[in-house]
């Protein structure tokens, strides 16, 4: 057994490196076996650092090849693999260092550094990559001009792209060309990039908003060049909108991206030089759905928009990262709030955060939105970091108001512009802005865990009464929580269904609409309120907690048709559909039959005919929470299987009460025209498409469902037709006829593939484990790929309830070899795979026992990376 738990890192042992290095040169020699890279680096001493000081570079797995000092070969040096130490160095304050490291990209599975993929080879630096290519100070307060020559085979790599702009390239002989990129502004070694091929490529321009113009492109596999125009389109609307909203102009003469087959994540923002998962770039109506033109939609725009937040301003350390993933999501959210409908997408975003976000931060994997330590930084890249991170930049704006939020940004710009910062730097601009205390509000970037806050309401001659209690859970080495500053938005709503004023608050300050909880307790009292209002608590989500509030079904009822707030009244109807469908997990467990009440779907049917509202927000009004939604609301002691029947019992409930009004809006919203991939067009596919998952529960409904796959005319469709026969009639003849035709039809096309997968594996029920290891057998699939793995692997261990909890365990062991398997090559993906786990202990004690052995059993294997590692040895702390 290894027992290699890596090194812990702690925020507070940062400390500024003793050496600089303004500029590096870099040379790379393309060749498949064997890639050399000289790096020539001008390094410079810190004032007040000793001339004894060892400069000690960062490395992972490399072989130095030749090393330089100020063109001396072979001054006093130490290297291993993992680090290069210099010491005995020159009086003067700078010097040159020459160093030739020897790469294999080819036999890079972990893609981190640089590798191949596809027959192109590219890099991945974020966060530690870098120094798998050369020994360096890869961190990202070491900021340097780059410049950059790449040599290769004209035939291999006809593309040679790097950061910045290019500034030479030609012929060398022998059939080899190269190519020179100079990036005028300093960054971190995380943003560095490389990429050469031979690839298709779909150009465009822009012109900025001081008339600069810039010549855009995105480079795909040839013959894909027209599956870009939509990422080309969200790209030139991200430049103008962040002029417009921000104030930010782009500052190089090309902006690049490239999308790749094989990448961890989504994308990365390298400098001029962005790299995609192709997931995230390549779309059209046969083979992507709504859902993925909105993704790469908010993608391309993340990724554009850290050229100011992460790029120009970037992290002191890792432990800061938030500082441009918080703020990036948020501005992503905002971008696309614009370009689409704002309340449907702030509902949506709502949804993520409480199924991805929300079992992190009340689990045993729970960490501030700033962690304070980490053993592998790379599993920090986390829900919390990104999604509650944008939440905090969101609360700042409520309390400080939209025009003070501005400015304070626009000071962040101007004050720190070309600097490695901290939160601490990003909260005292919004300080200087507004001149008010954001101490208790920065508590929201240190102290982990949802806060919860518990509501008591009265009325009684003209005063409302609100008892508001908070509290903050502990959790992981956190076990007491300091009071938060939490902003609850709210309304008052009267009989007529408007707003009710009041005359005076006192108990907490109360200003536009928001309630300032600050203290663990508040006794609010609003005057004059003329009638006992109906409570719309939250709206809009200002607040990333949860809130324990008996509030009547009627009430209840009453928001879901008038709230003036969209997310209050899909909120008051998510609140019904859950209390109901746990009442109906809980008769379940007592031996009974759930039954529900008619209410609840003559409201699902008056909400899916209300013409007044969006079809996107009726779409989502009437998706009933999944069974994960459900499971965490219980809490503890979960049976997925009793969870699973109780939704599906309310789903066919409902459906059976709207079979003629839901058969009718089928009908009606079948679109005839060409397909167009907007909002509202893909907002009526969207309606659709749930509906006919209800009509699918009624006799029938195979018919249906399969005439839906047959006559689809794009993805979207074909999707949920093809999901909903196999979901609802899996095994069945057609089923399986239906899925073999997709297959046929899409074989060469692996995106495709991957929605043939996730079909299958989150078919509920027992059978899925026995699917799911057959297609780790089918040639679509390759176990190198993360998107294949994600698509099949962690598609079934996240969406599938009743199958990967299966009580008999064996799923979980399944898994455990799987993710073994996977980790000899790919660490990173292997350890975001294990955090399935996450919320092992809120299962039912049989199930909680055996997917504890499958975490030991990964504990005790016998070689384990470090990234594994630490994500099982948390889960079972
Ligand atoms: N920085 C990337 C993003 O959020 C994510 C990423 C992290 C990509 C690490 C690759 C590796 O935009
Ligand atoms: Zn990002």
């Amino acid at each position: 057994m290894r027992t290699d738990t890596g090194q812990l890192f702690r925020l507070e042992d940062y400390r500024p490196s003793d050496y600089l290095i303004p500029q590096i040169h870099l040379t790379f020699r393309l060749a498949r076996d064997t890639t050399t890279v000289v790096a020539d680096l001008t390094v410079e001493r810190r004032a007040g650092t000793e001339a004894c000081a060892p400069l000690v570079l960062d490395g992972d797995g490399l072989k130095l090849k030749r090393i330089e000092l100020d063109g001396y070969g072979n001054p006093a040096h130490e290297a291993t693999s993992g680090k290069l130490v210099l010491t005995n160095l020159p009086e003067a304050r700078s010097f040159r260092l020459l160093i030739e490291t020897e790469l294999d990209p080819d036999r890079n599975k972990a893609l981190m550094g640089l590798y191949r993929s596809n027959g192109v080879y590219c890099t991945q630096c974020e966060p530690e990559g870098f120094r798998r290519i050369t020994y360096f100070l890869d961190r990202p307060d070491i900021l340097s001009v780059y410049h950059v020559r790449i040599e290769a085979a004209k035939a291999e790599a006809p593309l040679l792209l790097s950061n910045g702009n290019p500034v030479a390239g030609g012929e060398l002989g022998d059939g080899w060309h190269f190519a020179e990129w100079h990036d005028p502004h300093p960054k971190p070694s995380y943003l560095f990039a490389l990429v050469a091929g031979d690839l298709g490529c779909l150009r465009d321009s822009f012109t900025t908003m001081s008339g600069r113009t810039v010549e855009l492109a995105i480079h795909v596999e040839h013959g894909k060049e027209k599956l870009a125009a939509y990422a080309m389109d969200a790209l030139k609307r991200s430049m103008k909108w962040d002029e417009d909203a921000f104030g930010r102009e782009y500052d190089l003469d090309v902006f690049n991206i490239v999308a790749v087959s094989d990448f961890n994540m989504g994308a990365m923002e390298n400098k001029g030089l962005n790299i995609f998962n192709d997931k995230y770039v390549l779309a059209d109506e046969a083979t992507a759905t709504d859902t993925d033109f909105a993704n790469i939609e908010a993608i391309i725009a993340h990724e554009y928009f850290h050229n100011w937040t992460g790029n120009r301003i970037t992290c002191r350390d890792w432990f800061q990262l938030c500082l441009k993933e918080g703020l990036t999501v948020f501005r992503d959210h905002e971008f696309s709030a614009d370009q689409r409908s704002r309340g449907v997408k702030r509902i949506a975003e709502v949804r993520t955060l409480r199924a991805l976000q929300f079992p992190e931060d009340q689990g045993p994997l729970a960490h501030p939105v700033r962690p304070r330590r980490y053993r592998e930084i790379n599993n920090f890249y986390t829900a919390t970091v990104y999604e509650k991170g944008s939440e905090v930049v969101r609360m700042l704006r409520t309390i400080l108001g939209a025009e003070t939020f501005r400015s304070g940004m626009e000071l962040y710009f101007e004050r720190h512009d070309g600097q490695a910062c901290t939160i601490e730097d990003f909260l005292k601009v919004f300080e200087d802005a507004s001149g008010r205390d954001l101490s208790q509000f920065g508590l929201w970037y240190n102290q982990s865990g949802t806060p919860n806050l518990t509501i008591k309401a009265s009325y009684e001659a003209g005063t409302l009464t609100l008892d508001i209690e908070q509290s903050v859970p502990p959790t992981p080495s956190e076990s007491r929580k300091r009071a938060m500053h939490i902003p609850l938005a709210f309304g008052l709503i009267g009989s007529d269904g408007k707003e009710t004023g009041f005359t005076a608050a006192e108990g907490a300050t109360v200003e536009n609409g928001v309630i300032h909880v600050r203290k663990r307790s508040h006794k609010l009292r609003f005057h004059g309120v003329p009638e006992r209002p109906v409570l719309s608590l939250n709206r809009g989500f200002s607040a990333p907690v949860t809130l324990a509030i008996e509030q009547r079904p009627e009430d209840l009822a009453f928001l879901v048709g008038h709230d003036s707030d969209p997310f209050g009244r899909w909120q008051a109807f998510n609140t019904l559909l859950t209390d109901a469908l746990i009442a109906g997990y809980r008769l379940l467990l007592g031996g009974k039959e759930a039954n529900y009440q008619k209410d609840i779907a003559k409201l699902a049917g008056r909400i899916a005919t209300d013409a007044t509202l969006e079809p996107a927000y009726r779409a989502l009004a009437l998706t009933l929470p999944s069974e994960a939604d459900i499971a965490r609301d219980i809490g503890r002691d979960i049976d997925p299987d009793a969870v699973l029947a109780a939704r599906s019992t309310l789903s066919a409930f409902i459906a059976a009460a709207n079979r003629e009004p839901f058969g009718k809006l089928y009908e009606e919203l079948e679109d005839r025209g060409p397909f167009r991939p907007d909002a509202a067009s893909a907002g009526r596919r969207a309606l659709r498409n749930v509906v006919l998952g209800y009509l699918a529960r009624l006799e029938g409904g195979a018919d249906i469902a399969e005439r839906h796959y047959r006559t689809a005319t794009n993805m979207t469709d074909l999707i949920a037709g093809l999901g909903t026969l196999a979901h609802e009639h899996a095994g069945s003849p057609r089923t399986d006829a239906a899925l073999a035709d997709f297959a046929a039809r899409h074989a060469t096309m692996p995106l495709a593939m991957d929605k043939w997968f996730q079909i299958q594996s989150t078919t509920p029920g027992t059978k899925a484990l026995e699917t799911v290891r057959a297609l780790m057998r089918h040639p679509a699939f390759h176990i190198d790929n993360p998107n294949r793995v994600r698509a099949l692997l962690g598609t079934f261990s996240t969406g599938n309830q009743t199958g990967f909890h299966r009580a008999d365990g064996t799923a979980y062991a399944f898994f455990a070899d799987a993710l073994l398997e996977i980790d000899g090559g790919n660490p990173q993906l292997s350890a975001r795979l294990a955090t399935a786990f996450r919320s092992w202990r809120s299962l039912e004690p049989a199930r909680q026992e055996k997917a504890r052995q499958a975490l030991v059993s990964i504990a005790g294997a016998n070689s384990v990376s470090v990234d594994l590692r630490d994500i099982v040895e948390r889960s079972l702390a």
